[in-house]
C-alpha cells in the first residue's frame, strides 16, 4: 500500500520565503567541453543558444553559453585552465549541476538571512558588471559541491544598509521580468553578450522541480536546511515502503516553497534487501551529493516527447504489462493509451487530476544526471504510482552498467 503524507503542520509555522526568492533564475552546468554540451542541449533538447561568455569577450577563465527554452535557462560552463575550481569540479564529479542559482528581492540580504539561518557563505554579495549596468551577485552551499546563487537587479542596496525588502508571499515563476528596480540592459547577465543560434525547440516550458540526491542518513538534515534557511515546508514524504523493489530501495521528501512554484525533492538510498539502491550508484559516481534529475513542464508531452525520440533522447522503459493495468489504474484520461505507449509516456493520478511523465536515461557517461519531462492535468504528485516499474527499469539499466 503506498501512501502519502502531506505534512501541512510544517507550512503553517513556516516562516514563507524569508529570503525573498522570486523564481529559478538559471541552472549552471560545470561540463569537460561546453561547445559540444551546447551543440547537444539545442540539437536533442530543442534550447537556443542565446548568449556567450568566453575568450572573444575577454573571459580568460571560463567558456559559458546561455541555452534558452520558454522560460527555463540552462548556463554550461567549461573551465580553461586547469587551476579553475569547474576543472576540479568536473574532475570528481563528470558533467554535472553546480549552482542552481535563484533571482531574489535583494541579493545582499537573501545571503545575510540565509547565512543568519545557518547556510555557508561560498561567495559573499558583489557586483557583477558591464557595460549593460550591474548586478549583485552572493552564493551558499547546498548539498554535495552544489551552491545557491542569489542574484538581484536593484542597485543601491549593500550589505551595510541592509533593511527587509518587500517579499511577496511566495514565488513568481513565470516570465523573464528583472524585476522592479532593474538597471541591467543586458542579455543575461555581465560578462555575457548576446549570441543567437535558434534551436527548434521541443516544448519544454519551465523547470518543475530539481532533485537532489544525498547521502545515507542525511535527508532529513537537508530537509531541516531548506527548511530553516530557505523557509521551505515539507510538501511529500515518501518513504521505502512506498519507494522499493529488492534492490532500487530510496526514501524521499518533497521541500517546496510557499507559493508551489519551486520544489526540490531531496533522496537518499534506503537500506535494500539484496543489492545497491539507485541513489547509492549515483552518489557512487558523482562520487558525492548532487543534483539527481530536472524535471520540465511541457503543455504536450506527445508532441515534446516524439520531437526528443527524433532528435536521439534516450527514454527508461517500461514492459507493454504497464499499459495493461493502467486504465484501472488512473482511470479516464483524455489521451489514447494507445500513443502514450507508443512514445513510452508514464500516468499517476492523484486526488486533483493526473499527470504525464517520463524520464530519459543519465545524459553522461557517469549514471548520474538525467531529465524528467512531464505533463501535469491537476496533479500536483511525482508520479508515486510510477515508481515501481520506473524502478524495475532503472535496475535493469544498473545491472548491466554492473552497478547492482
Ligand atoms: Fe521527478
Amino acid at each position: 500500500m503506498i501512501t502519502e503524507t502531506n505534512t501541512a503542520i510544517d507550512r503553517d509555522t513556516a516562516v514563507q520565503n524569508p529570503l525573498g526568492l522570486k523564481r529559478i533564475h538559471h541552472v549552471e552546468f560545470y561540463v569537460g567541453n561546453a561547445k559540444q554540451a551546447e551543440f547537444y542541449y539545442r540539437k536533442a533538447f530543442g534550447f537556443s543558444r542565446a548568449a556567450y561568455s568566453g575568450l572573444e569577450t575577454g573571459n580568460r577563465e571560463t567558456t559559458s553559453y546561455l541555452l534558452k527554452q520558454n522560460n527555463v535557462n540552462f548556463v554550461l560552463t567549461t573551465p580553461l585552465h586547469p587551476d579553475h575550481p569547474a576543472a576540479e569540479h568536473i574532475k570528481q564529479h563528470g558533467d554535472g549541476v553546480r549552482d542552481i542559482a535563484f533571482q531574489v528581492e535583494n541579493a545582499d540580504y537573501a545571503f545575510e538571512e540565509a547565512v543568519k539561518r545557518g547556510a555557508t557563505a561560498v561567495i559573499e554579495p558583489r557586483d557583477l558588471t558591464d557595460d549593460h549596468g550591474t548586478v549583485r551577485h552572493a552564493a551558499i552551499q547546498t548539498y554535495g559541491d552544489t551552491i545557491h546563487s542569489f542574484i538581484s537587479y536593484e542597485n543601491g542596496n549593500r550589505a551595510s544598509s541592509i533593511s527587509r525588502p518587500h517579499v511577496s508571499k511566495g514565488s513568481s515563476n513565470g516570465g523573464s521580468s528583472n524585476g522592479s528596480g532593474n538597471t541591467y540592459t543586458g542579455v543575461f547577465l555581465p560578462g555575457f553578450v548576446e549570441q543567437t543560434v535558434e534551436g527548434e525547440q521541443v516544448g519544454i516550458m519551465i523547470v518543475d522541480h530539481i532533485v537532489g540526491n544525498v547521502e545515507l542518513g542525511k535527508m532529513n538534515e537537508w530537509c531541516d536546511f531548506y527548511r530553516d534557511v530557505l523557509g521551505f515546508f515539507r510538501y511529500i514524504t515518501f518513504d521505502d515502503k512506498d519507494i522499493s523493489t529488492e534492490y532500487s530501495a530510496l526514501m524521499s521528501i518533497v521541500m517546496s516553497d510557499g507559493g508551489h512554484n519551486i520544489k526540490f525533492p531531496i533522496n537518499e538510498p534506503a537500506e535494500s534487501k539484496k543489492g545497491k539502491s539507485q541513489i547509492q550508484e549515483y552518489i557512487d559516481f558523482y562520487r558525492s551529493a548532487g543534483a539527481q534529475h530536472i524535471a520540465l513542464l511541457c503543455r504536450d508531452i506527445r508532441i515534446t516527447v516524439a520531437k526528443l525520440m527524433e532528435n536521439g533522447v534516450e527514454f527508461l522503459t517500461v514492459p507493454d504489462t504497464y499499459y495493461e493495468e493502467m486504465p484501472d489504474r488512473v482511470g479516464p484520461i483524455d489521451e489514447d493509451i494507445e500513443s502514450l505507449k507508443k512514445l513510452g509516456i508514464l500516468v499517476d493520478r492523484d486526488e486533483e487530476g493526473y499527470l504525464l511523465q517520463i524520464f530519459t536515461k543519465p545524459v553522461e557517461d557517469r549514471p548520474t544526471v538525467f531529465y524528467e519531462i512531464l505533463q501535469r492535468k491537476g496533479c500536483k504528485g511525482f508520479g508515486k504510482g510510477n515508481f515501481k516499474a520506473l524502478f524495475v527499469s532503472i535496475e535493469e539499466e544498473q545491472r548491466r552498467r554492473g552497478n547492482l
